[in-house]
């Protein structure tokens, strides 16, 4: 009784439930290229298209998919637009992290009542195959979350696309389950004012914190918060820069993003050692940690069911905690300015984001920031 009205009092305080990430649409320089990285690297097939020949005569996007992971990768046709405006400013990164709800009018409505600045009314899309009613706010820098009201929609992804039906001979499969978490870096002093966006407009809780003394080797330092909504399936990261002898990571980020955005998106596998094996040999980058790290591993993590030479051979991380332990590794950033990265992780109990990987990491991307020179 009492677990149900505790139930009860949590369903009325969601006043945005969320059934999860719906896509990511990225804005790129050429899309179609980017389709093709994205699907022989990463292993995402091409699920659907719109374009000049399906009589989208202002962008192009190609969906991409893998389990419950899905991308739209978006290229302006023209010069004269936002989509254009915004790739020449930030280069190719994430314009939205767009939320599947059953309500995308009281979604747009709640959040904007609670000072959302909003970017899409609430607006209704049709085709043969059903409608989609959609809204989006605004969130930190350029980027947005669009809030996806799919009801029993029967097309392949949003009215306007058309699905790709041939099979794809281009994507080589990984084993990416879904979106884990996706982290935003923000400028200096903002973090606390984005956590309270999330908890004030979007109705997230604060679910871990970090301090620059947990995260912060001899050049970079950091402050993380990490916000998840009501039901925990959405969880976002917010970063800020913290004082360093040099600069931090997050600050290149920010010079090189012109301001904050999308620092990286974590894709869970159910077996981190055949997902990384086989993204290694389709060219996937991933940062390497000194053979240090390892030397001392199994004092700090205990146990593990995987072998460490082999996650040694293959860069992959592994932290423990009260719950269980995880394993994690980092891209390097897959654009040439160092921004967006990709991190694959899989959870054995634990739900934490590798706090004890942090200094050995932040070395590594030290080594990587000296060598272009943004150190
Ligand atoms: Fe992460």
């Amino acid at each position: 009784m009492q677990e149900l009205a505790e139930k009860t009092s949590q369903a009325t305080a969601d006043f945005l439930p969320l059934n999860g990430t719906d896509h990511v649409e990225f804005y790129v320089a050429n899309a179609r290229q980017a389709a093709y990285y994205y699907r022989a690297a990463f292993g995402m097939q091409l699920a659907a298209y719109s374009g000049p020949e399906t009589g989208n005569h202002e962008c192009a996007s190609y969906v991409i998919q893998q389990n419950k992971i899905r991308f739209v990768l978006t290229t302006p046709l023209q010069p004269d637009n936002a989509i254009a405006q915004h790739i020449l400013r930030h280069g190719d990164g994430v314009r939205d992290i767009a939320l599947w709800v059953d309500d995308a009018e009281a979604a747009y409505r709640e959040t904007t009542a609670r000072g959302a600045r909003g970017v899409r009314k609430p607006e209704l899309l049709q085709d043969d195959s059903g409608e989609v009613l959609v809204s989006a706010i605004a969130t930190y820098g350029d980027t947005i979350h669009s809030f996806i009201e799919r009801r029993s929609y029967r097309g392949s992804f949003l009215p306007g696309y058309v699905a790709v039906t041939e099979p794809d001979r281009v994507a080589r499969p990984v084993g990416l389950k879904y979106i884990d978490h996706m982290v935003g870096n923000v400028g200096w002093g903002e973090m606390n004012q984005w956590v309270e966006f999330y908890e004030k407009v979007m109705g997230f809780r604060l679910y871990q914190h970090f301090d620059d003394k947990d995260i912060s080797t001899e050049y970079s330092a950091l402050m993380s918060k990490v916000m998840a909504n009501g039901n925990g399936r959405v969880k976002f990261p917010i970063n800020e820069p913290a004082e360093g002898r040099k600069k931090s990571q997050i600050e290149e980020y920010l010079e090189y993003y012109k301001g904050p955005g999308v620092q990286h998106i974590a894709m869970a596998t159910d077996d981190i050692v055949a997902t990384v094996a086989k993204l290694s040999r389709q060219g996937v980058e991933f940062l390497r940690v000194p053979a240090t790290y390892y030397a001392d591993l199994e004092r700090r993590v205990g146990k593990i069911d995987e072998p460490l030479g082999t996650l040694q051979d293959l860069g992959i991380l592994v932290d423990r905690d009260d719950e269980g332990y995880m394993l994690q590794i980092f891209t390097r950033p897959v654009e040439d300015r160092p921004t967006l990265f990709y991190e694959i992780i899989q959870r054995k109990g634990s739900r934490s984001f590798g706090k004890g990987n942090f200094k050995a990491l932040f070395e590594a991307i030290e080594r990587e920031q000296a060598l272009r020179g943004n150190l």
